[in-house]
Formats: C-alpha cells, structure tokens, sequence
C-alpha cells in the first residue's frame, strides 16, 4: 500500500480564487481534478498570490478565497487522498519565484500572450508581478517535482516556459527540477458562453446570461439555459454551424456521461424547447449535491481552517526541501 502510493505520479494544478467558478470551470478543469484523485499523488492550491497582479478589493478578494475554497471541498477535492492549501500560506512559492525570476528571460516574459492581453485590459496597471506571473506558477509546480499539470489552452504557453526555466537551471546547476509535462485529459470539456458559442464561457462576461455560476440557484439556471442561443435548424444534433447546440450536446454529454449519439436519439423529432429543458435539470441535479455541501462548509470557517493548515503544513515541509537544494546548489548559505 505504502509502496505504490508512494510510486503515483505528482499532479500540481492551481486555480486563481478571483470569482464566480463558473459551470465551464467545473466541467473543464474541476471534475478532472476530483477524478485524478484515484490515480495520482494530487497537490493543488488556490493561486491567491497570482490573483493581486490585478487589483483586488479586499473584502470581496477575502470572500472569494472561502468561497473557492469550500466550492472545491464540495466539489469532490479529499484531503485524504490530496493536499489543497492557499499558496499564500506555503512562502516558498514565493521564495522560489523570487530565485526563478533570476533565471528568467525579460524577452520570455514579454512573448507570453497572457501578459500581452491582461496589459492591454489593465493598461492603468502593468506591474511587475504581473509580468513575472509566469515564474511564480514555475515555482508553484517545480517545488513539488510534479510530473503533470492539468492546464487549459490558456496556460500551455506558461507551462512551457515552466519546462524552459527547469531545463535552464538544471543545465547549470545539475539535476534540481522534475522537468513537468502537460496533462490534458482525453475528454476535456471546453465549455461555452451560452449567448455567444464562438466564445468560452466566463465569468468575466457582462451578461450574466453567458455563464452558469455553479452556485447559481436551480431556477437561475433553468432560466440561462432556457435562453441559450441556438439556431433555427430545430434538430438536435451535432454539426457544423451549430456551434450554440454543439455547446449543450457537450454539457449535456458531460454531466450525462451520454454519448452524442446517445443524445441524438433521445431528442429525435423533439424540439430546442424540450433539449433545453433536459439539460437545463441534467445541470441542476448534478450540482444539487455540491451546493448543500457548500452550504454547509461555508458556514464553518472553523473547519476550513483545519482543512487548509493541514495542507499548508505538508505542502511546506515538501516544498522546503526543493527550495533548499536550489539555493544550495545556487551558493546561498542556507540557515
Ligand atoms: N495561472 C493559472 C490560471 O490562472 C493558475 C495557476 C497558478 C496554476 N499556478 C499554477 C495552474 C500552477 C497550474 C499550475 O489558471
């Protein structure tokens, strides 16, 4: 038992705790988090640190890390099997973010494609810690010696400078870093706007018709869905040009586990009234369950706190060892 536990390979992913988790969250990323509980050695945080690289308000930005928190907790996140801490409380990501920074490139971080997009959004603000962004979630991963990061699209590219900064530094220094890869999972669901399918679905969206928020209230939901942009085939089926019902066949399908053809049949001669309907209650059940049990967890910060000091307490006793063979190796004399 012991023994293989031991062998499971290290998975690190992180979340930023800056809103509402949206359905396209839970689907996309969240679910594929609680499955890979099984079968790997899972560390994940909550990339609070990452969030102040636009400003946060700090009654909200305080509300939003419980609420991350205990949304994750509810969704499946086991700390039996897992850690899951607030990076904040580990301080050698910031550590090692600092040293990494010395060993990253100002061309690198000035190619990376986030940067260019959030400097454009946020011209008011284009701090530094903005621009080392990428060489924090380096120190995230490498401190672990993860070997996969589940990422979306939008994090590939920092994956990959992850794999370039660990490959440099071992390059000089000898082996330090697990060089990680990337894991995307074979049925990754990429969700949506459900008023504009060309678009994924956020939460950052001014029509809140876009998302659904996975605490949104059953009758809220039913509603969105019901106002899903569609098209005026009126037939359930996956094609080109359907991209608004391509969208619910993969919502449905996810939360589901049915096939397409599957869904196809089941709503042959049926209208978009009744498709809507159906995934609208599919969405609804299948959250049901972690909305009570965020209920609950929410009003217990008592037991949020056990929960995350007992991550943060494991996570810094791994995480000091790469720390402290890094500045070794680097010459700091270490305490
Ligand atoms: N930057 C990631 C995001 O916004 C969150 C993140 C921080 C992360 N550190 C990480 C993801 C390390 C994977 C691994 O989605």
């Amino acid at each position: 038992m012991e023994q293989t536990q031991e062998k499971k390979k290290v998975i690190f992913s992180a979340i930023q705790p800056t809103g509402t988790i949206t359905l396209g969250n839970y689907l996309g990323a969240l679910k594929n988090w609680i499955k890979l509980q099984d079968d790997f050695n899972c560390i994940y945080a909550l990339a609070d640190l990452h969030a102040i690289t636009v400003r946060q308000d700090p009654a909200k930005f305080r509300a939003h890390i419980y609420e991350a928190y205990a949304l994750l907790l509810a969704c499946g996140v086991d700390l039996e099997k897992s850690l899951f801490f607030i990076q904040s409380h580990v301080s050698t990501h910031a550590e090692l973010a600092w040293v990494l920074n010395c060993y990253t490139q100002f061309g690198e971080l000035s190619r990376m494609t986030q940067f260019k997009d959030k400097s454009a959004k946020h011209a008011d603000n284009i701090n530094a810690g903005l621009f080392a962004y990428p060489s924090l979630m380096a120190a995230d991963i490498l401190l672990y010696q993860a070997d996969l990061v589940p990422v979306g699209a939008d994090q590939k590219q920092h994956l990959e400078l992850t794999r370039n900064i660990a490959e440099r530094f071992n390059g000089i220094y000898g082996n330090v870093f697990k060089v990680p890869d990337g894991y995307i999972p074979k049925a990754g669901a990429r969700i949506m706007s459900l008023q504009d399918s060309t678009r994924k679905m956020s939460k950052s969206d001014e029509n809140a018709n876009a998302y659904v928020a996975v605490l949104d209230k059953p009758e809220v939901i039913m509603k969105k869905f019901k106002r899903a942009v569609t098209d005026s085939e009126a037939c359930v089926r996956y094609g080109e040009g359907k991209d608004g019902i391509n969208n619910l066949m993969g919502i449905y399908s996810s939360v589901t586990g049915k096939t397409y053809d599957e869904i196809e049949k089941e709503f042959d001669g049926k209208g978009y009234g009744d498709f809507k309907t159906a995934v609208g209650e599919a969405v609804v059940e299948e959250l049901r369950p972690i909305q009570e049990r965020f209920n609950q967890f929410i009003k217990d910060k008592a037991y949020l706190k056990e929960c995350y000091d007992k991550s943060a307490d494991i996570a810094r006793k791994i995480s000091q060892r790469t720390l402290d063979k890094a500045m070794k190796k680097i010459g700091f004399v270490l305490k």
